[in-house]
């Protein structure tokens, strides 16, 4: 079979680095990219019902010359549970795997985490490959290797940190992906600019923002292969998130706390979150003066030119400030009773503040509830 041309990126870390391949019609590159990887011939594809019914067929047929085990869930975040990783474990079990066997994550996010955190616990640690379905699973969470189930606790809970031995996206899935799920994936992309990548930043505003929402081949490839390289070089440097990887939570303690009003039921979608996260991070450093209320415009601007939710489209999720500073001091990233925040000096400037000033946040976070 003609393997399509690829961009490859490399995860940096020592033995336990890897290569994602990102291009239009990838997939059919996924047979020889196994088998630089293992010698194995056994193959566990664990994937949702959405991905099954619109891409099995094609994955089946990349995997043609592999013993393929096809293992569909339901589609949805429940599937993060006790309940869905005692499922995949079983059909691992039932049809016989061994370690050296590969097991397949192909969907978005929620069956990229189960199924890696399956393979990390399976017989101690199966060979774990990558193949993300959504545009928020080809820029973020297919490539770092956290992988997670929820809890009664809460979300992300119970997890290891997993690094997968290969990631392959192909771009042309996204073309059955609804508008409502791309635009929550570029969240996370224009987060990469905002972190560190000004450039990066202004070629998204310049066009290749609109580009990657009406689903370009071009500007996908390009803009995945971006943000993958930005993820990689954080986690590279800080698998574990002990210091620099936080910086990927841009937005995020903003959006957990909206998600957590919202309820996990769909009425707001985590990339919904972010977007609307990244807007608040930006208007709270402009607040406080650590960044331009030139540059907080410019990014809201943004979203807005490209329809992505900022802070003014959250009024239903914005009711009462104490709940929300609530929700922020649960955040996994705080310590010593501190809320950490990811704020920013500028455009592409973003850095962690350890100590953030809760009583102005206190007072912002009132200032925009209704
Ligand atoms: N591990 C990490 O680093 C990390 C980072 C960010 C998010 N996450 C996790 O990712 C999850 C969210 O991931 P998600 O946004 O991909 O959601 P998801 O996996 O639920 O997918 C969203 C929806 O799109 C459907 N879908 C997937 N691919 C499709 C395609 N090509 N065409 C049409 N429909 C398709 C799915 O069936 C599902 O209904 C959350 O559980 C979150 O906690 C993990």
């Amino acid at each position: 079979m003609k393997t399509a041309p690829t961009k490859t990126v490399t995860v940096d870390l020592a033995e336990r680095s890897y290569d994602i391949r990102i291009g239009a019609g990838a997939l059919s590159g996924l047979g020889e990219a196994l088998r630089a990887i293992t010698t194995s011939d056994r193959v566990a594809v664990v994937t949702d019902e959405t991905v099954h019914a619109l891409h099995g067929a094609a994955i089946a047929e990349a995997l043609a010359d592999f013993r393929t085990h096809m293992f569909v869930r339901p589609q949805g975040e429940a599937q993060k549970s006790m309940g869905g990783l005692d499922a995949v474990l079983d059909s691992l079990f039932r049809a016989g795997f061994d370690r050296g066997d590969t097991v397949l994550a192909f969907g978005g996010g929620v069956i990229g985490d189960l199924t890696g955190f399956a393979a990390s616990v399976f017989k101690r640690g199966a060979t774990f490959v990558q193949v993300p379905t959504t545009l928020l699973a080809q820029v973020d969470s297919s490539v770092g290797g956290k992988t997670a189930i929820n809890n009664a606790y809460g979300k992300n809970l119970v997890g290891a940190f997993y690094q997968p031995r290969l990631v392959l996206i192909d771009t042309e899935l996204l073309q059955t992906l609804p508008a409502r799920q791309v635009k929550a994936g570029y969240a996370e992309i224009v987060k990469y600019g905002l972190i560190d990548r000004p450039e990066f930043f202004e070629a998204l505003d310049a066009g290749l923002g609109a580009g990657i929402l009406s689903l370009e081949p071009d500007a996908l490839s390009s803009a995945i292969a971006t943000s993958c390289a930005a993820k990689a070089s954080v986690v590279s440097r800080d698998e574990r998130e002990g210091g620099v990887r936080a910086l990927l939570n841009l937005g995020h303690t903003f959006a957990h706390a909206l998600e957590l009003e919202a309820g996990y039921g769909g009425a707001l979608l985590h990339g919904e979150a972010v977007s609307a996260g990244i807007d608040m991070a930006y208007q709270f450093s402009a607040r406080i003066g650590v960044c331009s209320a030139a540059d907080a415009s410019r990014v809201r601007d943004h979203l807005q030119k490209l329809a992505m939710p900022t802070q003014l489209d959250m009024l239903p999720f914005l009711k009462d400030a104490d709940t929300l500073l609530g929700h922020m001091r649960q955040d996994k990233k705080n310590a010593g009773g501190r809320i950490t925040l990811i704020l920013t000096r500028a455009i592409g400037a973003a850095y962690i503040e350890r100590e953030a000033d809760e009583s102005a946040l206190a007072d912002y976070l009132k200032d925009i509830c209704t």
